[in-house]
């Protein structure tokens, strides 16, 4: 199913509806354990793939109710310099960092179709106020949120107010051992950051989780942080190594073993720049006509931007995309995620 339906009731084409149908099943049963249960389940999917494909809203439909996620990269900027990463190279002007209004602006405008806002980076907590901002206002309108973090402008006090919100942390760490903690965050910071991964775990409980980027470099490093996670009863995620502008290399080609069969969940994604623009995945450059951003927050209704006959497009399209970006974290339905 693609973001937005393009084909009007009134002009139906078989063909597109049958091979429509299926593409939405296929999938959706797949995902259901329960062997009894699969033939009701189908039946009610069938219900909503009915009425969505039948019936249009008067701005358009979305994917359904709760059914996107939107991902804010609040930030270029960084306080660590991992070799793996290189956004931190390029951190925005003042100018063009965009104001917390427009992106709240947006998650009001969105919050009905949203699973999840996750914000990342960057380092998200050099705008911990902003930061705070969002989280509060994510609560109100019962949206779960997840703060993507290198943890080291973590305290106290950010901690009890968050966990009060009842939102997810995940903290990034790829190695326990200090020394090489040290080189993958290029900056010193190992007896900086432990105690305060410890302290967000007495806070937060079981809403802090770690996620490790696996790379030749790292391989060593990871299952030594899983050990750390199962001794300290932390839910761990491993990352394939992807290109994010850095000198990582991943660890073997065939590690990255696409599914073919399920369109990427990116499709579902909205994603946020840190000037504003809107693209429908991080990786949308390798998508031709996902090149160019779909729009800009700043200047434009969220809602306008996304039902753009380009927007439709480019969901069309990142149904079929098998590229290695489609293993990464934030391009899998969360419930795949940690365990
Ligand atoms: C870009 S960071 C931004 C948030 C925050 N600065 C942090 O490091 O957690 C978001 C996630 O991407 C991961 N990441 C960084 N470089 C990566 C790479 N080359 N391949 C895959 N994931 C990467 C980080 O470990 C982190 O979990
Ligand atoms: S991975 Fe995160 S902490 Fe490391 S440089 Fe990139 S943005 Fe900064
Ligand atoms: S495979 Fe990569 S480029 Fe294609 S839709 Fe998914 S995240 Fe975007």
């Amino acid at each position: 199913m693609s973001l937005i339906y393009r084909i009007k009731a009134s002009q139906p084409s078989i063909t597109h509806g049958i091979y429509d149908y299926l593409g939405e099943m296929r999938p959706f049963a797949k995902r259901v354990k329960k062997l009894h249960l699969v033939i009701p389940m189908l039946l009610l999917k069938t219900i909503e793939w009915s009425i969505y494909r039948w019936y249009k809203t008067p701005i358009r439909r979305f994917y359904g109710v709760k059914g996107n996620e939107l991902i804010y990269m609040i930030t270029n900027a960084c306080n660590d310099r991992c070799p793996k990463c290189g956004i931190w190279e390029r951190p925005e002007p003042q100018s063009q960092h965009l104001m917390v209004s427009h992106f709240i602006k947006c998650l009001n405008k969105l919050h009905h179709n949203l699973y999840q806002v996750t914000l990342t980076g960057g380092e998200p907590l050099i705008f911990k106020k902003d930061v705070m901002l969002i989280a509060e206002e994510a609560k109100k309108l019962n949206v779960p949120m997840v703060i993507v973090t290198n943890g080291r402008f973590l305290d106290e006090a950010f901690l009890d107010k968050y966990k009060k919100l009842g939102h997810i942390l995940v903290i990034s760490v790829d190695s326990v051992e200090r020394e090489k903690w040290n080189e993958f965050r290029g900056r010193k910071n190992f007896d900086i950051v432990m105690p305060k991964i410890m302290l967000a775990k007495k806070i937060l409980g079981d809403r802090l989780r770690i996620q490790s980027v696996l790379s030749k470099e790292s391989s060593e490093e990871i299952p030594k942080v899983i050990e750390f996670c199962k001794q300290h009863n932390i839910q761990h995620n491993t990352q394939y190594n992807q290109d994010f502008g850095g000198s990582w290399t991943n660890l073997h080609k065939e590690v990255v073993n696409y599914d073919t069969e399920t369109p990427c969940a990116a499709r579902k994604n909205i994603c946020i720049y840190p000037n504003g623009d809107v693209v429908k995945c991080f990786d949308h450059r390798r998508i031709p006509l996902a090149k160019e951003p779909l729009g800009n927050i700043a200047k434009q209704d969220i809602i306008e931007i996304l039902c753009t006959k380009r927007s439709t497009e480019v969901s069309k399209i990142m149904k079929t995309c098998n590229l290695p970006c489609k293993n990464m974290s934030c391009n899998k339905p969360q419930t795949l995620l940690f365990n």
